[in-house]
């Protein structure tokens, strides 16, 4: 089914210079861009957008990286979508991410592991709606 999904490339992915390496994995791999922006995200927007690991001992560490810098976020769009960009990103833990994801090719650590996809259908369409609020379906 078409699908969309939300993502986002995080501080350490664009201070590298990447951001377009990146695009290009989601084109080729037939996912479109709908929509995108470049922001610098406040604490507010980062805890609320990572509201379900607010108890996770990382969630601090998590929220402080978010905003060490300009972040891209997109929305995707095409089959499969969902799963089709965890596959392009790979495992959350860059050591453990297969050779030729995303974060395996430009993560350094779980913290700065370059990109952020929804995990599923539903939490695509709470993640896309937060940053994307205009956006039809
Ligand atoms: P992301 O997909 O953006 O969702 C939450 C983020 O928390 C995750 O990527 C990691 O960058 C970060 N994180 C840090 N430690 C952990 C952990 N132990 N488990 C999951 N995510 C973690």
């Amino acid at each position: 089914a078409i699908e969309r999904t939300l993502s986002i490339i995080k501080p350490d992915a664009v201070a590298k210079n990447v951001i377009g390496q990146i695009y290009t994995r989601f084109e080729g791999a037939g996912l479109k861009i709908i929509a995108a922006q470049m922001m610098q995200l406040s604490r507010e927007q980062a805890e609320g957008f990572y509201a379900v690991h607010r108890e996770r001992p990382f969630f601090k560490d998590l929220v402080d990286f978010m905003i060490s810098g300009p972040v891209i976020v997109q929305a995707l769009e095409g089959e499969n979508a969902v799963l089709k960009h965890r596959d392009l990103m790979g495992a959350t833990d860059p050591k453990k991410a297969e050779k030729g994801t995303i974060r395996a090719d430009f993560a350094d650590s779980i913290d700065a592991n370059a990109v952020h996809g929804s995990d599923a259908v539903e939490a695509a369409k709470v993640e896309i709606a937060y940053f994307f609020p205009a956006l039809k379906a």
